[in-house]
């Protein structure tokens, strides 16, 4: 079957960095900004040594920057477009990349196996009827103890449903309300939402602020945390 991102591989970044104009940053900011958050909330919290997945890792721009902040880790990513894949190779050689089936939905992955698996953009491109699935699936590879995060287009905020509207990558693409993902993680463990993403780059001087607004809803994006439960 063909892939729906095969086609935008050549000219992903620039479908990217378009979409995001109003914001002022390019998806290079925002793919770094993302790896750093993780490593702010996780670092201290899970081994040196982690095993962490990049679900839905697309050209691998974003697995780059987190290979960054976990030096010592090893980072595997996976993707159902094998043109994505091959560009993700390319750009990091230091990561495990592989496709994985959305017929199966199955992930290549032994139980409990991983201390993080993160996705970032990735289930608002999966069919609703599909999500309880794939949540089961990445709660099933996770260690107990360990991490799942979800970053998501957040649809409370207008310029992120503007932006939305006129991407054509996210043509057929259904955004997650906050609730819906929270309910959705919550069941494998305790889960959190936080906002961030407030301020275009003409505000960026407020960007200080942001850490004490991770829980007002309309920021541009968002980000739902589940530690697994059990140990
Ligand atoms: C908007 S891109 C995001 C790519 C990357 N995570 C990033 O932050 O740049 C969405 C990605 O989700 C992937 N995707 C769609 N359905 C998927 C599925 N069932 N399993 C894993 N990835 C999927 C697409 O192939 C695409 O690469």
């Amino acid at each position: 079957m063909k892939q729906e991102f095969d086609q935008y591989i050549d000219d992903y970044r620039r479908h990217c960095d378009q979409a995001l104009r109003l914001s002022g940053e390019t998806s290079a900011y925002f793919a770094e900004y993302k790896a750093k958050k993780l490593s702010d909330w996780l670092k201290r919290k899970i081994p040196a040594k982690a095993q962490i997945l990049d679900f839905g890792c697309g050209d691998g721009l974003m697995t780059q920057f987190v290979h960054n902040e976990f030096p010592n880790g090893q980072i595997y990513g996976v993707d159902p477009s094998p043109k994505s894949i091959e560009a993700a190779q390319k750009q990091c050689p230091g990561v495990m990349f592989s496709v994985n089936s959305e017929e199966s939905m199955q992930l290549d992955f032994e139980n409990h196996s991983l201390d993080l698996v993160f996705s970032a953009g990735v289930f608002h491109h999966i069919p609703f009827a599909h999500h309880d699935k794939y949540m089961a699936e990445l709660a099933r590879i996770v260690k107990p103890g360990g991490y799942i995060v979800l970053f998501e287009l957040n649809p409370l905020n207008p310029f992120t449903v503007w932006t939305f509207k006129h991407t054509p990558i996210d043509r057929h693409a259904h955004m997650l309300r906050p609730q819906y993902t929270y309910r959705l993680m919550k069941q494998y463990g305790s889960t959190e939402v936080l906002f961030y993403c407030f301020y275009p780059k003409m505000f960026s001087w407020l960007r200080k602020t942001e850490p004490l607004l991770t829980k007002v809803p309309f920021g541009a994006l968002y980000a739902s945390l589940t530690q697994k439960r059990g140990r």
